[in-house]
């Protein structure tokens, strides 16, 4: 029998509040009917950071406003839905607790199963969304919160193959870009002034790049990084426009080389489990970077395997890929009720050792 399923998506794990309606026939490509954002970039701007007390309060206020808009757009109502899925964690945990006390609300009044969804498993389970590609696959998440190279074998079957033992490539280019005093978030500003450098001029680190694991490591080149600022300075007695252009350039093109190295490791590890259609997936905003997404690019096409980068809308926070990732678990059978709790760490491979310092900052994870 066709079964066709409806589910309302709500995310509020970070800094944005989401919802949306996705729809599914069997296995025919997914629909998105809405796709609701509120962004709170302004109410954080001043405090150099997310301050969570303040995304939460934004996530309770925003919440049913965003559902209603996501029903709205998708013309259809509460009672139209299969499920209502919610991002548990991980997050900060006061934005977490307000989706999922949300989400309670709902499924109490309109008697809908309730399922949580881990938001990495969002992220990790997009390029399905997009795509429709078959497990398994390799997925790189890249963000200003994470880093990891994921197997994905099922909607909830995950093997990590290693990830940032620090900070994540996101939060590397947004301190470059604050040392430098070019403007937030930093990628985009970043890999603009790197277009006119020279990649070649300063020596920057490959970090971890000696170790046979597929481990990563960011934090030193920032610290790199202030050294060469600190030594042009003291040489020119300031930034010249060029000095700038060569700094982002060197900085890119450590993070584009290590990123690569790293990648051509995972794919190894990947491919010796001959996988049908290999596939290699990108998402995070930081895939939104030209320069890492072709190197990636050609390190999965050398390797044999078809590289796929979902739209930049559905690589950062959304909540399409939560009612997605619901979905999924939803046609697996998973259902969880009243007991539903709000989880700041939960690692999508629980099998993996947690990695030392691994997502640190967490907050957009
Ligand atoms: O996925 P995202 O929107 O939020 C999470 O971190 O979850 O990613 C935001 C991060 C920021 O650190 C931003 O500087 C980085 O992605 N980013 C980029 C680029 N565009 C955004 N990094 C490098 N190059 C870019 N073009
Ligand atoms: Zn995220």
């Amino acid at each position: 029998m066709v079964q066709t399923l409806t589910v309302l998506g709500l995310e509020s794990s970070c800094d944005d509040t989401a919802a949306a309606v996705v729809r599914q026939t069997d296995f025919e490509p997914a629909e998105i009917l809405s796709s609701i954002v509120h962004g709170q970039t302004e109410l954080h701007s001043a405090f150099g950071g997310v301050v969570p007390e303040i995304a939460a309060r934004a996530h309770t206020e925003k919440l049913d406003i965003c559902v209603k808009q996501a029903l709205d757009t998708a013309g259809l109502s509460l009672r139209d839905m299969d499920a209502i899925a919610v991002t548990a964690g991980p997050g900060l945990i006061g934005g977490v607790m307000s989706g999922v006390m949300c989400a309670k609300g709902l499924s109490a009044a309109s008697g809908l199963p309730l399922i949580g969804v881990n938001h990495l498993a969002g992220h990790a389970l997009t390029p399905r969304l997009t795509d429709k590609i078959a497990f398994p696959y390799l997925m790189l998440l890249v963000s200003g919160g994470h880093c990891q190279y994921l197997i994905a074998s099922g909607p909830e079957e995950f093997t990590r193959l290693g990830g940032t033992i620090d900070d994540a490539p996101g939060e590397a280019f947004d301190k470059t870009a604050r040392l430098l005093g070019l403007p937030q978030p930093g990628g985009p500003s970043v890999e603009a002034e790197a277009r006119a450098g020279n990649p070649n001029r300063f020596h920057f680190p490959r970090p971890l790049l000696d170790r046979p694991c597929c481990d990563l490591s960011f934090s030193g080149l920032k610290t790199a990084l202030l050294r060469l600022r600190d030594l042009v300075v003291l040489e020119r007695g300031g930034l010249m426009r060029s000095d700038r252009a060569d700094l982002c350039a060197g900085f890119q093109q450590a993070v584009v080389e290590t990123l690569s190295e790293k990648t051509r490791r995972a794919i190894a590890l990947y491919m010796a489990e001959s996988p049908p259609e290999p596939v290699i997936a990108v998402a995070g905003g930081v895939a939104a970077n030209l320069a890492i997404r072709a190197r990636l690019e050609t390190v999965a096409v050398e390797a044999g395997a078809k590289f796929i980068a979902p739209p930049l809308s559905l690589c950062t926070d959304n909540a399409a890929m939560i009612a997605f990732a619901g979905l999924e678990r939803f046609r697996l059978g998973a259902r969880d009720g009243m007991e539903l709790s709000a989880r700041p760490r939960w690692p999508l491979d629980q099998n993996s050792p947690s990695i030392l310092g691994g997502g640190k900052k967490g907050a957009k994870a």
